[in-house]
């Protein structure tokens, strides 16, 4: 596991986008694994920036997105749909086409399941996942206790994460009680990762996941087994790690 420490959030998400501008120039027609969250935001704002710049193509990047919540529309300010759209892809120049999220209104969950991971091995793959951390180690909406063989699957969403999540909605009763993730085997498939964690209040799940025991009970320590992963943490993130890591 590599580590990066950054003084603060803006530093965190300046490396998260070096290292994918550095992939996006070697491959222009690379498959990005994305994320939702308030981690990845500063991410987005400067791989639009470096857009803008012209810096940057996405002309030819495809995308796949970890998760969705079960019964949230494209247009339902809450769905993951709705924020990526917001928050990155309708301010560069990717093909929708290109772009791909779990279908939170589908008919059928089990074989919305079925294609999403059938559609990631037909692009060929995640070439680089983009992963943040929840406070009880789940990576996507792998909750603990997930087993780490599984492939994109429905899950029931910890009360935890439902309250974590609550802020942005009007009420934890809104929060919806399932989702649809990529599994932790659909993770471990890509072939680089970079987890970001940011702020105190994930200094915990951070010392697990890099200096604690690989368990289910604890999903993103899997990590430690992946052969090519970057963990950008900022200071405050870092604040429980024993080893020191490498500075920025
Ligand atoms: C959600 C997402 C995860 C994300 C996590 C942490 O549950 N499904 O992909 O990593 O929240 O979010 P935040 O970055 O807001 O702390």
């Amino acid at each position: 596991m590599k580590t990066y420490l950054a003084e603060d959030y803006e530093q965190m998400s300046a490396k998260a986008a070096e290292i994918i501008k550095e992939q996006l120039v070697n491959k222009p027609s690379l498959t990005l694994g994305l994320a939702t969250g308030a981690t990845p935001l500063g991410l987005y704002k400067k791989l639009i920036s470096e857009y803008q710049k012209e810096q940057l193509s996405f002309h030819d990047v495809k995308t796949v997105n970890l998760d969705e919540y079960l019964g949230l529309s494209k247009n339902d300010v809450n769905s993951y749909y709705h924020f990526m759209y917001e928050n990155f892809f309708r301010h560069i120049n990717i093909n929708p086409n290109h772009t791909h999220i779990p279908n939170g209104m589908t008919e059928d969950p089990q074989q919305e399941c079925k294609q999403y991971e059938q559609m990631i091995q037909s692009i060929g793959g995640i070439d680089l996942q983009v992963l943040g951390i929840g406070l009880n180690g789940h990576i996507g909406f792998n909750e603990p206790g997930s087993s780490f063989d599984c492939s994109t699957h429905i899950v029931q969403l910890d009360k935890s994460t439902r309250q974590a999540n609550a802020r942005f909605f009007p009420a934890i009763e809104d929060v919806p009680t399932e989702a649809i993730t990529m599994g932790i085997k659909t993770i471990m498939n890509a072939r680089q990762i970079i987890l970001l964690a940011s702020g105190a209040k994930k200094a915990e799940a951070v010392r697990r996941l890099m200096e604690g025991k690989v368990e289910a009970q604890f999903p993103a320590s899997v990590l430690q087994l992946h052969p090519n992963v970057c963990i950008i943490l900022d200071k405050d993130a870092a604040s429980l790690l024993r080893e020191r890591s490498t500075s920025l």
